[in-house]
């Protein structure tokens, strides 16, 4: 659908250009004009100034290096580019692989900065802004390592792409990035973005480390803000499609699915854990400490485990606030920007492993009770059960989804204050016109560093 109302303007664009240019002047080929020998894209030509833009982000993870490109109109609607809503291709392995040579690390990426430039018209490159953010495999290396790649890639972008580009641009995300690009990316794909902060969804990003939290508040509720550190806040001053945010984004580091395991292991001292299925025997690792993994001899305790769950996110922490999340951090004040809840990553894989959620689904509407019900039945499975009873459970998921379903559960309503019956949307893939958007980051910081620069003053055909 997309596509043929954007080949049945092309089509019109061409008989209006047509029309209005003297035809000695100009000449057609392909997908350009060439207007006194300079080439111009038709729209550009056509609507007398710069009507489209894009966007390349690189997704520097642990286990792959992938490359977005996004092409987006002037209302910052998306564009298709060939068959697809976006440009996406994929490297591996990622760039900590190569920790001891940076200029290799940087070169396994010049095939995917190749494709990227290319579906880029040669026009719109300088306006095209190229971003790049590593995860967690870059910040897990020692020493000056990371940095000597990072910098590796800011000279190969230089040196071979001629798209705009600032070295600030290539960095290691930090959490409070991620958890604003998440806001930015469903709040888009929801045509919430630009609308009253009221109006907007909130959401909250379960990766394996930490958990993020991002919506938007009121401007009363901005000015209590604390003032953690200079460099440090809670809240950021965000402008997106014309419109001022107040955005209360926090990153829980440790509180991530992987890392909370770590945490409530920690409250049994090593020796059994009530959390555990009952008959699996084994240890878990996390952050090189490994902890023993298996149930007491008198079974799985759902109970107990709720408990152990609490005492892991330190919900009795001492809160200098007026109010606090958990762990003594505030919790931004609450409000209409937070009424309305997106879960994304392991939120979306554990409800889909318990069936919480139907098998293919790539999203949907449920309540953090769903959570605990289902932590009734899994709890009650014995190890050796879990594959009959619960058959889109991952293998290396099994012995902790007990522990898993109880932590999200208690995330939720102990720790982000979440009622129990309260409709929350689970999701992966958010419709957006007539397709699907993968819920990352990567497209929030598109649109991030585009309204960034907005003021930037566009040339029209007027300068030609
Ligand atoms: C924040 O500022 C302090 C000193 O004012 C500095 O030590 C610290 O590294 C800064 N943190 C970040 C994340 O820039
Ligand atoms: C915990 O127990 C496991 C095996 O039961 C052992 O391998 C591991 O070293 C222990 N970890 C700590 C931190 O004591």
């Amino acid at each position: 659908m997309v596509k043929q109302l954007a080949a049945g303007y092309g089509l019109l664009l061409v008989s209006l250009v047509l029309f209005l240019l003297p035809i000695s002047s100009l000449s057609y080929s392909g997908q350009f004009y060439t207007v006194h020998r300079h080439k111009y894209p038709i729209r550009r030509v056509l609507l007398g100034h710069e009507s489209e833009q894009y966007a390349v982000v690189f997704d520097a993870g642990s286990t792959a290096s992938r490359v977005h490109v996004f092409r987006f109109d002037q209302n910052l609607d998306l564009l298709p580019i060939g068959d697809d809503v976006e440009l996406y291709e994929s490297t591996k392995p990622g760039l900590s692989s190569y920790a001891v040579d940076p200029q290799a690390a940087a070169n396994s990426l010049k095939p995917l900065l190749e494709k990227a430039e290319d579906v880029v018209p040669v026009e719109l490159r300088p306006d095209a802004p190229a971003r790049l953010g590593a995860t967690a495999g870059l910040r897990m290396l020692e020493g000056d390592e990371a940095d000597r790649i990072l910098e590796a890639v800011r000279n190969l972008i230089k040196k071979e792409s001629t798209l705009k580009f600032k070295d600030e641009w290539v960095s290691i995300l930090d959490g409070t990035q991620e958890g604003t690009y998440m806001w930015v990316m469903i709040n888009y794909a929801l045509e919430t973005l630009g609308k009253r902060y009221s109006k907007t969804i909130g959401t909250i990003d379960l990766g394996g480390g930490s958990v993020q939290m991002a919506y938007a508040i009121s401007e009363e509720n901005a000015n209590k803000a604390p003032q953690v550190s200079a460099n440090e806040t809670y809240v950021l001053q965000k402008n997106f499609k014309g419109t001022n945010y107040n955005l209360y984004v926090h990153s829980y580091l440790d509180y991530g699915a992987k890392a909370a395991r770590a945490l409530i292991f920690k409250t049994t001292k090593n020796s059994t854990n009530p959390c555990i299925l009952e008959g699996y025997d084994g240890t878990y690792t996390y952050g090189g400490v490994v902890y023993k993994a298996a149930a007491p001899r008198t079974g799985t305790n759902m109970r107990i485990c709720m408990v152990l769950a609490r005492k892991a996110l330190k919900i009795k922490a001492p809160c200098k606030y007026e109010k606090c999340t958990f762990n003594g951090i505030w919790n931004g004040g609450g409000g209409d920007g937070q009424k309305n809840l997106y879960l994304s990553s392991s939120f979306y894989w554990t409800a889909l492993e318990a069936g919480i959620l139907e098998s293919n689904a790539d999203g949907g509407i449920t309540r953090p009770l769903a959570y605990k019900e289902a932590a009734k039945r899994v709890c009650a499975t014995k190890f050796a059960d879990i594959k009959s009873e619960f058959p889109n459970a991952e293998d290396d998921d099994i012995p902790y989804l007990c522990m898993d379903l109880v932590y999200q559960y208690t995330l939720l309503v102990h720790g982000f204050d979440v009622t129990p019956k309260q409709k929350v949307t689970v999701v992966n893939k958010v419709n957006y016109k007539n397709s699907k958007l993968n819920a990352e980051w990567p497209l929030g910081c598109a649109i991030d560093v585009m309204s960034s620069s907005t003021s930037t003053v566009k040339g029209s055909i007027a300068d030609i």
